[in-house]
């Protein structure tokens, strides 16, 4: 069964778990320099990452969860306030991918988007990126590509 679970302290360090075991530091945060791998620097950096944006109340521009399937940590979701938008975020753990569970989470994020009264569900990929795409059109949302970018919106209509 696949749960989104608040992010807290005892989360974050489960997370880390998961991304250090089964995800590149590239598809989870943004570049630190360094050697290749969980550095202890990146490992670090992964969270102050998710405390400054989500779990510091004095900083935070976020909403963050683990995705949890069966009680354990296998990537996490987010969602970002953009005033009447809200933009969506989602990585899994390579052995995680390509089971739906990414569909799954799509529609979980999207419950919670309608939820907190956002007027629009928002995302960004890359055009190489056909999981994310392919996720992001089966929610109905227009995508437009500029470059290497692709943008997705999708308009929500409350009690769909
Ligand atoms: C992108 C990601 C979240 C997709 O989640 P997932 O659980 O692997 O995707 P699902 O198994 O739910 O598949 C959803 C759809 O995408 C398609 N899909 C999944 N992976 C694919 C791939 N590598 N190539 C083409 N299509 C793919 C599935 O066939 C399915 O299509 P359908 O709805 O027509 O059946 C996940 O692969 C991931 O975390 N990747 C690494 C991090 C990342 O890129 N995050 C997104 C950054 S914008």
């Amino acid at each position: 069964m696949i749960v989104l679970t608040p992010l807290d302290e005892a989360a974050l360090t489960r997370l880390l778990e998961a991304a250090e075991a089964g995800a590149d530091p590239l598809e989870v945060m943004p570049p630190v320099g360094g050697p290749p791998g969980w550095t202890p620097a990146r490992r670090a950096a992964f969270l102050a990452f998710h405390r400054a944006r989500c779990l510091d109340p004095a900083t935070a521009v976020e909403r963050t969860w683990v995705i949890d399937t069966d009680g354990t940590a296998v990537g996490a979701a987010r969602l970002e306030p953009h005033g009447d938008a809200v933009e969506a975020g989602i990585w899994l753990a390579r052995t995680a991918r390509g089971r739906g569970i990414g569909k799954q989470v799509t529609a979980l994020l999207l419950e919670e988007a309608r939820a907190s009264g956002a007027e629009r569900f928002i995302a960004s990929t890359t055009a190489g990126n056909h999981g994310a795409r392919a996720l992001l059109s089966g929610t109905g949302a227009t995508l437009t590509a500029e470059g290497d970018e692709v943008a997705a919106d999708l308009r929500l209509s409350r009690g769909e």
